[in-house]
Parts: C-alpha cells; sequence; structure tokens
C-alpha cells in the first residue's frame, strides 16, 4: 500500500503518481464531509495550523480555512497588509516567531518562488504550497486532476490543453507535473510573449507546444483557461485586451473547433471578456464552480495525509 511519508507538500514536480494517486483517492473519500449537515471529523483535532498569505487569495485561502476546520484543526491567520511585514519583518523571522508558538503546520502563498523551499531548510512545521510565485501551486492542480478524474475515471490517453498565460502561471506548471504523471498528454497554448523557454520540456516525457488556438483544442478532452496576470507582467506582453481576447479568448466560436466535447476548466479569478466569453464561463461545458468545490476535499486530503494521515486511529472520514 502507498504511504504518504513526506513532511511538506512544495510541488508536484517531487511527488509520484502513487502519491498523487493517493491524495486524489483521500480527497474523494473527504468530499461527502462537506455534504453533511455537521460538516466536521475530528481527524486533525490537536493539531495547530497557520495560513500565510502574503498575496491576495479568495479560493485557496477559503478553502485552506475551511479544510481545516472541517477536520477540526486550530487556526491562526496571517495576512501581510495586517502584519508586521509592514514594518519590514523578514520571511524567516516571521516564520520562526510563527514556529515559536508551536504552529505544526504553515500553509503558504508567497510572491517569490521557492519561497516555501527556502522555509523547509530551517523549520520543524511542515510546510504546504499555496502558489509561490510563477513555480508551482500544488493543490490547485490537484483539485483540478480530482475534477478531472471524477469525468474520466483515470487519465490514461486523455489531452489537456492549457491556454494562456503560461509565462507566468503556477497553475500551469503544476498541472503540467500532474497530469503528464498520471499519464495524460499536455498541450499549452498563448501568445509567444507568454510562452517561457524551453517549456516544451517540462514534466513528465514533455508536453506539446501550439501557438493557434484551434489546432490547440482540436483533440482536447479538458481545455483550462488560465487568467492574464497583469500584476506580474513587468511590460505589456500583447497590444490590448481586446486583441488578446480577438486571438486567444476562448469564445462559443472557438469551442467549436474541440470536437471530443473538450471540458471547460479555468482557475479563477476570471477576467470574463479577456481570456473566456461569459457565455463559455457560465456555459454547459464548464466545470469552473465544480473544481471549487473539489478544492476543499483535496486540502482536506493533503492536510490529513501530512499532518494526520499518519496518527494512529485517524480515519480519513467517520
Ligand atoms: N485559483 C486560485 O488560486 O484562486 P485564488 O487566487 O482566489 O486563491
Amino acid at each position: 500500500m502507498v504511504q504518504f511519508n513526506r513532511k511538506n507538500l512544495l510541488g508536484l514536480e517531487e511527488l509520484t503518481a502513487e502519491e498523487i494517486e493517493l491524495i486524489l483517492d483521500t480527497a474523494d473519500s473527504f468530499k461527502e464531509i462537506s455534504e453533511r449537515p455537521i460538516k466536521k471529523v475530528p481527524a486533525l483535532r490537536g493539531v495547530t495550523i497557520a495560513n500565510l498569505f502574503y498575496e491576495p487569495s479568495t479560493r485557496t485561502r477559503m478553502s485552506f480555512e475551511l479544510a481545516e476546520k472541517r477536520l477540526s484543526a486550530d487556526t491562526v491567520n496571517f495576512s501581510k497588509a495586517t502584519s508586521a511585514v509592514v514594518k519590514g519583518e523578514s520571511l524567516r523571522d516571521t516564520a520562526e516567531n510563527i514556529q515559536a508558538m508551536k504552529v505544526d503546520v504553515v500553509v503558504m502563498r508567497h510572491s517569490s518562488s521557492g519561497a516555501h523551499r527556502f522555509l523547509s531548510e530551517f523549520l520543524d512545521a511542515s510546510i504546504v504550497n499555496a502558489g509561490d510565485g510563477q513555480h508551482e501551486h500544488p493543490t490547485q492542480a490537484l483539485l483540478d486532476m480530482m475534477t478531472l478524474r471524477q469525468r474520466w475515471g483515470g487519465f490514461e490517453g486523455k489531452r489537456v490543453t492549457i491556454i494562456g498565460d503560461i509565462m507566468h502561471s503556477r497553475v500551469a506548471r503544476s498541472n503540467i507535473w500532474g497530469l503528464t504523471k498520471m499519464g495524460a498528454e499536455v498541450t499549452v497554448c498563448g501568445p509567444t510573449t507568454m510562452m517561457p523557454p524551453m517549456i516544451e520540456q517540462l514534466g513528465e516525457g514533455g508536453i506539446t507546444v501550439e501557438y493557434d488556438i484551434r489546432r490547440a483544442i482540436a483533440e482536447a478532452d479538458a481545455i483550462n483557461i488560465l487568467r492574464i496576470q497583469l500584476e506580474r507582467q513587468k511590460s505589456r506582453l500583447f497590444p490590448s485586451l481586446q486583441e488578446y481576447f480577438d486571438v486567444y479568448g476562448v469564445t462559443l466560436d472557438v469551442l467549436e473547433a474541440a470536437p471530443r466535447e473538450g471540458i471547460v476548466m479555468h482557475p479563477g479569478p476570471m477576467n470574463r471578456g479577456v481570456e473566456i466569453a461569459q457565455e463559455v464561463a457560465d456555459g454547459d461545458r464548464a466545470v469552473i464552480l465544480e473544481q471549487v468545490t473539489n478544492g476543499v476535499a483535496v486540502r482536506m486530503a493533503v492536510l490529513f495525509l501530512i499532518a494526520g494521515g499518519k496518527t494512529e486511529g485517524d480515519e480519513p472520514a467517520s
């Protein structure tokens, strides 16, 4: 039987296919807890979790908090704007102070790629990556994969096209690692200015790069549309939002080029009318809110496997 013996979740690059499968299986078993009248199990009773968000977040932050509460963990929240960071305190000092308060798990979002690996070198607490710069967003990819697996049953032979700002996307990187490890084929599509060099070598066995949106989705079983991250662009990488929409926006017309009836996904927050048309975002093929629902179960699974899964007597769902 596969064991999850990791102290931290820093990214999907470092996980095996068996470990990813274990997280998805555990998330499947946790999902029904959120359907109960009393949405709570004692699996992480006595565990203290600090949520450190150095960047804004709606979905990730709320679903980690809900996951923690549904597993009966004790939680504390930190946001950059209301912390001593504004007085100049460093990441290391902040983290060591939080650890001095005997926190067991640190869930962190940070704008610097590698911030979590840096902390993992000196913190005793477990670290869960809730998004680091342009590097990885592992729980987002896991919830995307949970949503796909619920539809497909597995990943072998399935094709996923990721469209948009690949350059700045930690969601793309984590999805590429996770999906290729599980046997899916990945194509990325976007303007050349948003395509990082050597992206075709990323993932297990590499991926396909396509610049024409209709060709990119022609064989897709799922289309994952990324947000244009204007806040991370040091210079404008396309002439105007309207021109981006005209060339790379996913509209109903564009979707007609996908005869395999590909599922439409978006990690959120969406820029409607920029990377995705209103009718597509709210259309029959979209599973965007299903992704959000699965996010709570995936985060419950990750926290349980890291902080509680090895405790004798704990069961995933009771
Ligand atoms: N998908 C995602 O990470 O959304 P938030 O920025 O709202 O957490």
